[in-house]
């Protein structure tokens, strides 16, 4: 079965879609973008990943395609259509087409919208989770307004490519004094020996992820101990675990970072825990 996008009003066999090569999005990564996990069929947490959607197209001054609603409709309309039960869903918005130059068009264009899905192998997912990942660092080399779900991503790229060739699945970025950030794709986390459950603060310089602000609620329900707080990787090499959240993760164990295993290098109870309850607090539509 082929697979099928929704670009710009049109659905089109995947092979077929294009964008015009004056799309800002490609010329200037003028753009934002949001992934939703698929699961049995329906998508997890779209109201917030809308409303983070929303907040990045404000931030970038990008005017709004068309109303939540309609965009809902598309979504849903390309999972079906792909036949998606276990996956993830893609949504790029962008600036739009203009003759190419730095600073906004000057008359308005419309933003271009594409939608795209595809099935993840849930076995595989869970076989990574059961195992755990091992994670590398590389120096937060990014602007300073990654809150901002941008497509603007080549650092993300390098970074998860140094972690590919290290035989690695995540890269964690860490600034100047020693504090992670976060992961090319994820929310980093690490749990205490004495069992909190420590996470950034989601300043300007992580994303606000959807999972990991659902995980709060998550930590509440199981009385777990969390912290918000900047983590340093002298914390990391102190912590009993550590795992990574998003999207098309959830909550995924790290077992090592770099030259050394986390806590005793065996995937953790508070990690297994989470991932195996979240579900339970996420939002299904
Ligand atoms: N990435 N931080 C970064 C840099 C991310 O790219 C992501 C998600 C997250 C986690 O956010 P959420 O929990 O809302 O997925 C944090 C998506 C999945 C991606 O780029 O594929």
């Amino acid at each position: 079965m082929s697979r099928i996008a929704y670009v710009n009003g049109r659905y089109v066999p995947l092979r077929d879609a294009s964008v015009n090569v004056e799309d800002r999005g490609y010329q200037f990564a003028d753009g934002v973008y949001e992934v939703c996990e698929i699961r049995d069929g329906r998508i997890v947490d779209m109201p917030r990943h809308l409303a983070r959607l929303k907040r990045s197209l404000g931030e970038l001054r990008i005017a709004a395609p068309m109303a939540p609603a309609a965009l809902e409709a598309i979504i849903r309309e390309v999972i079906r259509r792909n036949r998606i039960t276990y996956g993830i869903v893609y949504l790029q918005i962008t600036r739009g087409v203009a003759r190419r130059d730095h600073a906004f068009p000057t008359t308005p264009v419309k933003p271009a919208v594409v939608v795209t899905a595809r099935s993840l192998n849930f076995a595989r997912s869970e076989d990574n989770a059961a195992n755990g990942i091992a994670v590398v660092t590389t120096p937060e080399n990014r602007w300073a307004r990654v809150d901002i779900k941008s497509v603007s991503l080549l650092p993300n790229v390098l970074a998860k490519q140094a972690a590919r060739e290290r035989g690695a699945y995540e890269a964690w970025f860490v600034d100047r004094d020693g504090v992670v950030t976060e992961g090319a794709s994820s929310n980093a986390w690490i749990v205490t020996r004495d069992g909190r459950v420590v996470t950034r603060p989601a300043d300007h310089s992580i994303l606000s992820g959807i999972t990991r602000t659902v995980l709060f609620n998550v930590l509440e329900a199981l009385q777990l101990k969390l912290e918000e707080r900047p983590f340093t990787l002298d914390d990391v090499r102190n912590a009993a675990e550590a795992f990574v959240t998003s999207a098309t993760q959830i909550v995924m164990p790290v077992v090592r970072v770099d030259d050394g295993q986390v806590g005793d290098g065996k995937v953790g109870p508070v990690a297994r825990r989470l991932r195996e309850e979240f579900h339970r607090f996420a939002h299904f539509s």
